[in-house]
């Protein structure tokens, strides 16, 4: 018997925008309607797309050409997609990625000015057409993320080191991309407090997917 195919949804928007809160946030609230669940994350998810994930985050903000981070997040991307996602989907999970294909758009793309045509065509190949069914793009000033982030006591990564002007130019790129795909992508606003940015995107997902909530009446 085929058993019916999971849910992909991925998270996007800029550093501290809360998108590992959320994501472990909808998983919960999915599981508690006996669904099963799989929270992944880029750059990463797999064990080789981990290895990738430390050339990546890691070392000197200048260590990559920008197009060769780009290729190096596609590679990642792709081990990902086969090793953990599509599995993770055929076998009927729902899978939730903290960050996932429109990152590398809206960073090495709009942040780091590689050219959008061979982005797209590295997209093509490292994904094809398993983009996810919904993607929340998370939506916050600047400033305000990194005031978040900057309360976190892990260590400051490659990207959050990065001048606020790419910042401010990748913030721009997710509400472009959310534009040109509506169909796929949600703008959530992401400055409220965390459980009420967690109501938003319930609403959406709910919305999106066609599910009743068993306190939604
Ligand atoms: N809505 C919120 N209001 C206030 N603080 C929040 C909110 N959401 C998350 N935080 C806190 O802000 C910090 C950043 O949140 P989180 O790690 O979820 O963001 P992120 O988008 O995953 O960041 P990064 O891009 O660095 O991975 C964390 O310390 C988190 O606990
Ligand atoms: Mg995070």
């Amino acid at each position: 018997m085929n058993k019916s195919r999971g849910h992909f949804i991925s998270f996007e928007g800029g550093e501290g925008a809360g998108k590992s809160t959320q994501s472990d946030l909808l998983c919960r609230r999915l599981e508690s309607l006996g669904l099963k669940t799989l929270t992944t994350r880029e750059p990463g998810g797999s064990p080789g797309a981990e290895d990738i994930r430390q050339l990546l985050v890691s070392g000197a903000v200048d260590r990559w050409e920008p197009l060769s981070e780009a290729l190096l997040h596609n590679a990642a991307r792709h081990d990902h997609l086969k090793r953990t996602i599509l599995p993770a989907l055929e076998n009927g999970t729902w899978v939730v990625s903290d960050r996932f294909a429109d990152s590398t758009l809206a960073y090495q793309g709009y942040g780091q000015g590689v050219d959008r045509a061979k982005l797209e065509q590295l997209r093509a190949l490292a994904v094809g057409d398993a983009m996810p069914d919904l993607t929340l793009i998370l939506d916050i000033p600047v400033a305000d993320g990194f005031e978040r982030t900057e309360r976190r006591p892990d260590v400051t990564s490659r990207y959050e080191q990065m001048e606020s002007a790419m910042h401010e130019r990748l913030r721009q790129g997710f509400l472009a991309i959310a534009a040109a795909e509506p169909g796929r992508c949600r703008i959530v606003d992401a400055a409220g407090a965390a459980e009420s940015v967690h109501e938003a995107i319930w609403q959406s997902v709910l919305e999106r997917f066609a599910l009743e909530s068993p306190n939604s009446g």
